[in-house]
């Protein structure tokens, strides 16, 4: 392995950093910041197309299919985690080709339909690339978990030239929004081991969360009737 992360991961470990060289790990460190910067900037650029689709559609059906989207870089700690959970070797590459949601965006739509559109709209366009796709909606996880994946990949330019960031984006409805954040909790709390009236209760909520989706669609075409879909 080499000791690219080692060194911020040691000291993320309580390892006294004084007993390492100083100008060492303060070159560790800029060299992790700067690789974070990266997706930082991948976050950007996906947010702007994001805000862009959001926009124009307003303008185009005088409808806003984004309720909300939030976006966060991995903190060092839980990329720490992560590479430890799945021995993966702590070198800045490795971590680069093997943990690809560093970079996060999560899009919350009003409607499924919206979901399958924002997607397409987004990973249609030609400096996306897409990675990885993962349909929890057409497929949901056995605990009820429901959200469309994708890692993307987005050019970002650099002064020392392009470097392509993977991006994870997360689309789901405001009610598979509400579910996973209660899961989290749930989970969270329990530290993984929730006891199965708790499991077999958020499995039924999930259910009536498909429910609700399916009920609001409806009521939202008997009012607005169906947005055309462009084609791409
Ligand atoms: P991670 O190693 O956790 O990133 O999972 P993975 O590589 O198997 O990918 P997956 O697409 O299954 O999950 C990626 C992300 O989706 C997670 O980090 C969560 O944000 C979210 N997610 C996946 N499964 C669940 C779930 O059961 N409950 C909740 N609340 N979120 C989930
Ligand atoms: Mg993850």
């Amino acid at each position: 392995m080499t000791d690219q992360l080692s060194v911020p991961m040691a000291m993320l470990g309580g390892v006294d950093p004084a007993s390492i060289d100083r100008e060492r790990l303060l070159s560790m460190r800029r060299e992790v910041q700067r690789f974070l910067l990266q997706y930082e900037f991948g976050l950007r650029e996906i947010g702007t197309k994001i805000d862009i689709l959001r926009d124009e559609f307003l303008e185009l059906h005088d409808y806003n299919p984004i309720e909300h989207v939030s976006s966060r870089v991995k903190s060092p700690e839980s990329l720490v985690d992560k590479v430890a959970r799945k021995g993966l070797g702590a070198d800045l590459e490795s971590i680069r080709e093997h943990v690809t949601d560093i970079a996060g965006v999560r899009v919350t739509c009003s409607f499924e339909s919206d979901v399958y559109r924002l997607f397409d709209l987004l990973t249609l366009q030609d400096d996306v690339s897409v990675r990885l796709v993962k349909d929890y909606i057409a497929n949901p996880k056995p605990n009820g978990y429901q959200s469309l994946h994708a890692v993307v990949e987005i050019p970002v330019f650099l002064s020392s030239g392009p470097v392509s960031v993977p991006v994870e984006v997360q689309f789901r409805t405001i009610a598979m929004d509400f579910w996973a954040s209660l899961e989290h909790k749930i989970h969270y709390k329990y530290a993984g081991d929730v006891p199965e009236r708790l499991t077999e209760e958020l499995r039924e909520a999930a259910a009536t969360a498909t429910e609700l989706d399916a009920r609001m669609a409806r009521l939202h075409r008997e009012i607005h009737g169906e947005v055309p879909r462009e084609d791409p």
